[in-house]
């Protein structure tokens, strides 16, 4: 069985005082029947950390360089972001591919380093409105995972988030028909190419925009391993309700 997760990515937002809200969440789920993980701004991982020291919340991070260390002004590899208390990485999500130019291969490289150094990749991909619109999105999602993925992929070191473009921040998400349809694509093609240990044992997380309001119908669609949340894992209020719902669908 796959143990569910409910991961939250501030993305760039978050000061010293937003350390209230995962104060807030470690109180409110002290024993949680579900994985949780909140990656703040890379600013904030060790204090977030120590926060969680405690309890079973993980702390991770939102990019991470390839290599290992070097003359790369300005990046934050692997085995800093382990050393600074985070336990997983969140890669390639569509706003590191289209601000950065970061290609799948990019994300491949980053996501090799980050299991080396025994992070969690949550390795991001997902369509653009004008790909589903020219019903291009399975054969987007096969790319994407063909090369974003590395080998060294185990059901511990990488989560798949199925994020449709067009869905973060916007309000709008498929139906469960169509999140249904990506899910058991990606859990087909992850079964072909890994051991079957592997390839069941992977999780699927959807995002882009799960509210409290939509949780519940997002987390009946099979295949459904969880959610990767922007705007509503900011405030403890949002996101407790998330894992709640995920906990009753467990
Ligand atoms: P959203 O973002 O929940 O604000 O739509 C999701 C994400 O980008 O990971």
């Amino acid at each position: 069985m796959r143990r569910k997760l409910a991961a939250g990515n501030w993305k760039m937002n978050g000061l010293t005082a937003s350390l209230g809200e995962l104060r807030s969440l470690v109180t409110a789920h002290p024993d949680p029947m579900v994985d949780i993980l909140v990656c703040p701004p890379a600013t904030l991982i060790s204090q977030a950390a120590q926060c969680c020291a405690e309890h079973p919340i993980g702390i991770g991070g939102q990019d991470c360089h390839a290599e290992r260390a070097g003359a790369h002004t300005g990046d934050v590899s692997a085995e800093m972001l382990k050393d600074s208390g985070a336990c997983a990485v969140i890669l390639g999500h569509s706003e590191r591919r289209g601000d950065h130019g970061e290609t799948s291969d990019t994300v491949r490289a980053k996501a090799r380093a980050a299991q080396a150094a025994g992070l969690m990749a949550v390795i991001c991909m997902g369509e653009s409105l004008a790909q589903r619109d020219a019903a291009n999105t399975l054969d987007i999602i096969a790319a994407q995972m063909a090369l974003s993925i590395p080998d060294s992929s185990t059901a511990e070191n990488l989560v798949i988030a199925y994020e449709p473009i067009w869905a973060i921040g916007t309000g709008l998400t498929p139906d469960a028909a169509q999140i249904g349809e990506v899910h058991d694509f990606i859990r087909t093609r992850l079964e072909r190419r890994f051991d079957p240990g592997v390839g069941r044992g992977v999780r699927i997380l959807y995002g882009g925009s799960v509210k409290p309001d939509n949780a519940d119908a997002i987390f009946r669609v099979p295949n459904v391993d969880g959610a990767l949340v922007g705007g509503a894992s900011l405030k403890a209020g949002d996101f407790s309700p998330i894992i709640a719902a995920l906990e009753s669908s467990a």
